[in-house]
């Protein structure tokens, strides 16, 4: 729907109660990702990155405020497949295969898998694992389980796309390969797209828009929009526009 955001939060407001102090893990946050954006959430470790995601997934309670995930309550949006999700854990079942776990979706969603094979193995490839296609996850490295989520959340071609950290376990020049790869994903899919990512490269190089965020309580501190023109290729990296990009947003982020 136009002018509807893939991806709203206003105002929204988290605190967890526990038996020692209450932690506010949000404070007013304000966030929104226009229908096809490419938005990645930055913030040092603990500021409430993962915590926002969960709220949008209708995963998390919040105490204040209202979101919308393409105009809908966030818990109706997963149920009804808009949404596809990669966290950082990767979390697969154990003891189904490669394609068994990207099917998974599809099976929540009541879909036959059999009649997606041709997707299945078109992402198996673009994640790079063919030949690990009746592997358990126990006989994968970590960085093999990631790819796994990450071709697991694209499955049913997901309107609002959220991703946790999915390329934590990956080395530097796999990582890179998948940037380029989910650049090209993401541009041919048009989702909404929300990134949690620790890697200010990662975050320009993808993103429409990089929002920063700062702990203590969690909230939004700025939203940094990133006009390099699309597709962007790896050699976007050693330009100088590119580390002004990251130097200025290293400063948002250290508070400078
Ligand atoms: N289930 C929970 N119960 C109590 N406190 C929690 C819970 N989950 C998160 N927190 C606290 O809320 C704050 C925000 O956590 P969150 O996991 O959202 O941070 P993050 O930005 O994703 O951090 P990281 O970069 O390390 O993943 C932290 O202080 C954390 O300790
Ligand atoms: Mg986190």
């Amino acid at each position: 729907m136009a002018g509807v955001p893939g991806i709203s939060l206003r105002g929204v407001s988290k605190t967890y109660r526990g038996r020692g102090a209450d932690v506010v893990a949000l404070k007013d946050m304000n966030l929104d990702c226009p229908p096809g954006s490419f938005t990645a959430l930055i913030g040092p470790s603990g500021c409430g990155k993962s915590t926002a995601m969960r709220v949008a997934l209708g995963l998390e309670d919040y105490d204040a405020g209202e979101v919308r995930i393409a105009g809908q309550a966030p818990a109706t949006a997963t149920a009804s497949g808009i949404t596809g999700v990669a966290f950082q854990d990767a979390a697969l079942l154990p003891w189904r295969t490669v394609t068994r776990n990207i099917a998974l979706p599809l099976e929540v969603l009541g879909r036959d898998p059999a009649h997606y094979s041709h997707e299945i193995a078109n992402l198996i490839e673009l994640v790079g694992l063919k030949g690990y296609e009746a592997a358990l996850p126990g006989q994968l490295s970590g960085g093999m389980r990631q790819r796994v989520s990450i071709a697991r959340s694209l499955i049913t071609s997901p309107e609002v796309l959220f991703m946790d950290e999915p390329f934590g376990a990956l080395d530097q020049i796999r990582r890179r390969q998948m940037n380029v790869e989910l650049q090209r994903i993401w541009l041919e899919t048009k989702s909404t797209a929300l990134l949690v990512t620790h890697g200010i490269d990662e975050a320009v190089f993808l993103a429409d828009y990089v929002v920063v965020m700062h702990a203590n309580p969690g909230r939004v501190v700025e939203v940094i929009e990133i006009p390099f023109p699309r597709p962007r290729s790896d050699e976007l990296y050693s330009t100088p526009e590119f580390h002004e990009m990251t130097d200025r947003i290293a400063r948002v982020l250290h508070g400078q």
